[in-house]
């Protein structure tokens, strides 16, 4: 128990903390192409954040939180994901009162107790883009624009973008009624947490789970045709703008999202091979968030994107992404004057930036030679009696073997 960490979490080894460092360079200099700014929030909030943004009636909230009591009796969330913290934060920090937009993005470990299995874990970490203050389909092609950059840099293939429109308060009410009237026989039928949902917020009940919810909203009105003028715009701008980026979409009515505080634009990035957890990132536009947590009038729409899914999907499709950085210099001394000036010297070439081992080991020459190979050291400097009383090194190439000496300015 003691040396297992808790299910559904994981410890990101040395052997693959290399690839997460690359996915992270790549998405934050994506985002810098776009003028994106860092934004860092805290890994837990007030409860009642998640409840009025990602709403009562989704699995997240209803299920998935991990939620308790601090010493004060403050009842206290960890963050399942990013969207309703980086909103707060806007509203607390008045950052709408700035130039519009705000355009934020974020690395962020995300907490749901969910079952375990493949690609679906009690802590994730996901990539998030948020752009508040505008209600251009232009940012939300933008954020779908990062995104499929974000895939494509890494030569993924496999991914196809589904758009919708889940439409707004306005025309949302002629749809919810329409779907409580096809459900309406099939109340009985429904999963007890659907039947609480039916009155509430049917439109959740699309998102459910449950294979046999699953089953009985096959043939339900889609939102799509229920779109007032003002969405319908939104969604054929959009539609346009990612035609002249040239990025390619399928429309799929059925893209729902699991989060209550979406509008008009939807959009999902699925692996095309029918994986169980096949949702690498999604997304969308979110007019009525900030309001809902309180704050003032704010559009936003933004994505998050699964960092283990992302991981697990490179895998699947074979590409390989760098993760080893080998030493540029190994250390090999011989006696302890040697081994004097080897510390001495590791110091100098860190400072000019080059990564150096020494050996801490107390190997002797031969292993320390073995050791230099093991970690694919670029050189290794060999320092002995001669070298010490010369003032020079003996720098062997590992790759091709040819030997130098040098004196340290040379070096
Ligand atoms: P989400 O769809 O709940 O949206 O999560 C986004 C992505 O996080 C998913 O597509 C998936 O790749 C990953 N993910 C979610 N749950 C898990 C899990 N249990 N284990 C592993 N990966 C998971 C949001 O979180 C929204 N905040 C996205 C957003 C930002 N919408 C607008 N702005």
């Amino acid at each position: 128990m003691l040396t297992q960490a808790p299910k559904g979490t994981s410890d990101i080894l040395p052997e693959s903390s290399g690839k997460w460092q690359y996915l992270e360079g790549l998405f934050r200099d994506i985002c810098r192409r776009y003028g994106m700014k860092e934004i860092r929030t805290p890994m837990f909030e007030h409860t009642e954040l998640f409840i009025r943004g990602v709403g009562d009636t989704t699995d997240v909230v209803e299920k998935q939180m991990y939620s308790f009591d601090d010493l004060a009796g403050r009842n206290i969330t960890l963050k399942p994901e990013g969207t309703s913290p980086v909103a707060r934060a806007l509203v607390e920090n008045g950052l709408y009162a700035q130039m519009q937009p705000t355009k934020l993005f974020y690395i962020t470990p995300c907490f749901r107790y969910e079952k375990m299995q493949k690609g679906r874990y009690r802590q994730f970490h996901q990539f998030g883009v948020e752009v508040f203050g505008t209600m251009s389909p232009l940012a939300d092609a933008e954020v779908v624009s990062i995104a499929a950059d974000m895939l494509e840099a890494l030569g993924m293939k496999e991914i196809e973008l589904r758009i919708n429109s889940i439409g707004c308060p306005t025309c949302r009410a002629k749809h919810r009624e329409a779907l409580k009237e096809f459900l309406a026989d099939k109340y009985d039928e429904l999963c007890e947490t659907c039947k609480g949902r039916f009155n509430k917020n049917p439109m959740r009940i699309l998102d459910c789970k449950s294979e046999k919810c699953q089953k009985l909203v096959e043939g339900a009105p889609l939102m799509l045709d229920y779109l007032c003028d003002d969405c319908k715009d939104h969604f054929e701008e959009f539609k346009s703008i990612l035609d002249d980026m040239g990025i390619e979409y399928i429309v799929d009515p059925g893209i729902v999202r699991g989060l209550d505080y979406y509008s008009k634009t939807a959009f999902e990035f699925i692996s095309v091979k029918q994986m169980a957890q096949g949702t690498v990132c999604g997304g969308g536009r979110y007019d009525h968030l900030v309001e809902d947590i309180g704050g003032p009038e704010v559009p936003g729409v933004g994505f998050g994107m699964g960092i283990e899914r992302l991981i697990l999907m490179l895998e699947q499709e074979g590409i390989e992404i760098p993760s080893e950085d080998p030493a540029d210099y190994a250390i090999i001394t011989m006696g302890d004057e040697a081994r004097s000036a080897g510390i001495s010297l590791a110091r100098k070439l860190r400072k000019d930036g080059y990564q150096v081992q020494v050996d801490m080991m107390n190997r002797n020459f031969k292993n320390q030679f073995k050791y230099a190979n093991k970690i694919k050291a670029k050189y290794a400097i060999i320092i002995g009696e001669d070298e010490v009383k010369n003032g020079t090194y003996n720098v062997k190439n590992m790759e091709t073997g040819e030997q130098k000496t040098l004196t340290q300015g040379e070096l």
